[in-house]
């Protein structure tokens, strides 16, 4: 469903970190394109003025946004106000209220803790600025099953569903997008996008940093609730979709989605390796003794006619060898064409973050005449497509998808309750964790969870 055009935007945690690094630099970009010319009010409970805010703005395009933009960023010093006061306090809303003036339409985004949505959401109400008006919330969603349904709840005392928009800043990124694209706008793929024809499909997104001064965040949620809950099933729902019809709307797409991980069914622990980098134990925030995952390897059935028996693998960690998230959809070996040589498999490989790449992996016949190894083939990869796909920053993509109500690259409720339900009891398992060394690809077990291993890329 698509909502009209927001008349003004709110956003909670103005003074805040996500502010500084993604929001400021995000505004200053759409005011440059001339999508957003309404009221930009931040509020926050830090006993800043306008004045200070206007600064931090400043201060975070200069550092994240490319730099002060000469015509554009004036003008978003014209649209901003400044609300300063606690959210338990209802003198901050009733100030709100008062910059808001007409606004009828407008966005609330809450770049906040989750404890915090139910209380501004209620305030909005008691304020008498709920009608109308349109949430935009930031992940984590409830910490399982349970407390995301208790989430979904409170949210809905105050907003329908069709005005709550959660965001995956996943789903704002132009390559991931591009799975859906690629796979619908290509008709040669739709004959071998099955069981009949792939083999497994791969999942990685490793990252070559710890966890960066979160550990307080990060040791609360562990790898499968910070990426794998969400971004990475996200990856799995845009692969296994079955294509909309052609008049669809944006529930309908969704829709597509939610029914892929109603084919999945909950995590089996016996088929998930859970590491911890050495060194994690000493990071700041986090428990000495503790066992949350800074590495997971997992293995997922999507029990549907499509994909029935084709087992989807998914790696995610932090302290690994290299920084990328790519999908690697193997198709099944051909048969042998000279005895004993095994040829190997055709692939898909797409590189969602920090490049983009689409690649064809084939083979082809060996250069040398009379190859040393007695090989006749070997592989070689096409590229289909790589470098920059979309201008904009995911943020970017995502607030002006929310000001002008198009819901369709936001989670909705039973799509992020069906993914707590795949993974709630892989967490509450409480499999043994394993140590790795920074740098490696995580524990052994891990790398032995694939016949044949997980496909390396070269670069
Ligand atoms: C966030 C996680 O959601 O995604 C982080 O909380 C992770 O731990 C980040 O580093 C990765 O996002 P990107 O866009 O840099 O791949």
């Amino acid at each position: 469903m698509s909502l009209p055009k927001a008349d003004a935007l709110v956003f909670y945690g103005a003074t805040g970190d996500l502010a500084f690094k993604k929001i400021f630099p995000a505004l200053q970009s759409m005011v440059r394109r001339g999508v957003l010319d309404v009221p930009v009010i931040g509020v926050a409970r830090q006993g800043w003025t306008l004045a200070d805010l206007q600064t931090r703005a400043r201060d975070s395009v200069a550092a994240h946004g490319g730099g002060v933009d000469k015509v554009a960023f004036p003008k978003l010093l014209s649209l901003l106000r400044y609300v300063d006061g606690d959210y338990a306090d209802s003198a901050t809303f009733a100030a709100l209220k008062r910059e808001l003036g007409g606004a009828r339409l407008p966005v609330h985004y809450m770049a906040i803790p989750q404890g915090l949505f139910g209380l501004v959401g209620s305030q909005l109400a008691q304020a008498g600025l709920a009608q109308g008006a349109r949430l935009v919330i930031e992940k984590p969603f409830g910490n399982d099953l349970t407390s995301a349904r208790k989430l979904n709840a409170t949210l809905h005392e105050n907003f329908p569903e069709s005005n709550v928009f959660r965001i995956d800043h996943y789903l704002g990124k132009g390559t991931v997008q591009n799975l859906t694209v690629f796979r619908f706008a290509n008709a040669f793929l739709e004959p071998i996008w099955n069981r009949n024809y792939v083999q497994d499909v791969q999942i990685t997104m490793a990252e070559d940093f710890g966890v960066q001064g979160r550990g307080t965040f990060y040791d609360r949620a562990g790898a499968i609730r910070d990426v794998v809950q969400n971004h990475m099933l996200q990856i799995v729902s845009s692969i296994a979709m079955e294509p909309p019809p052609r008049s669809h709307d944006t529930e309908t797409l969704r829709e597509e989605k939610v029914k892929v991980l109603k084919g999945i069914p909950a995590i089996r622990p016996d088929r998930m390796v859970r590491g911890q980098f050495q060194g994690y134990l000493g990071e700041t925030g986090v428990a000495k003794d503790s066992k949350v995952e800074t590495f997971v390897a997992l293995q997922l059935a999507v029990e549907n006619w499509r994909w029935q028996g084709v087992p989807f693998y998914i790696r995610a960690g932090k302290c690994l060898p290299v920084t990328r998230t790519e999908v690697v959809v193997r198709l099944r070996c051909p048969p042998e064409i000279v005895e004993g040589e095994k040829l190997p498999n055709n692939h898909f490989r797409f590189r969602l973050s920090p490049s983009f790449v689409i690649a064809l992996g084939a083979s082809i016949k060996k250069a040398d005449l009379a190859p040393e190894d007695g090989r006749t083939a070997e592989s070689v990869e096409l590229e289909v497509a790589h470098g920059l796909v979309g201008e904009l920053e995911p943020y970017e993509e995502l607030l002006g998808d929310a000001m002008v109500g198009d819901s369709f690259r936001f989670a909705r409720e039973d799509w992020v309750e069906e993914a707590w339900r795949i993974v709630d009891p892989a967490i509450q398992a409480g499999t043994p964790i394993r140590e790795y060394a920074p740098g490696t690809w995580g524990p052994k077990e891990a790398q032995e969870m694939i016949p044949g291993g997980w496909y390396v890329s070269e670069d």
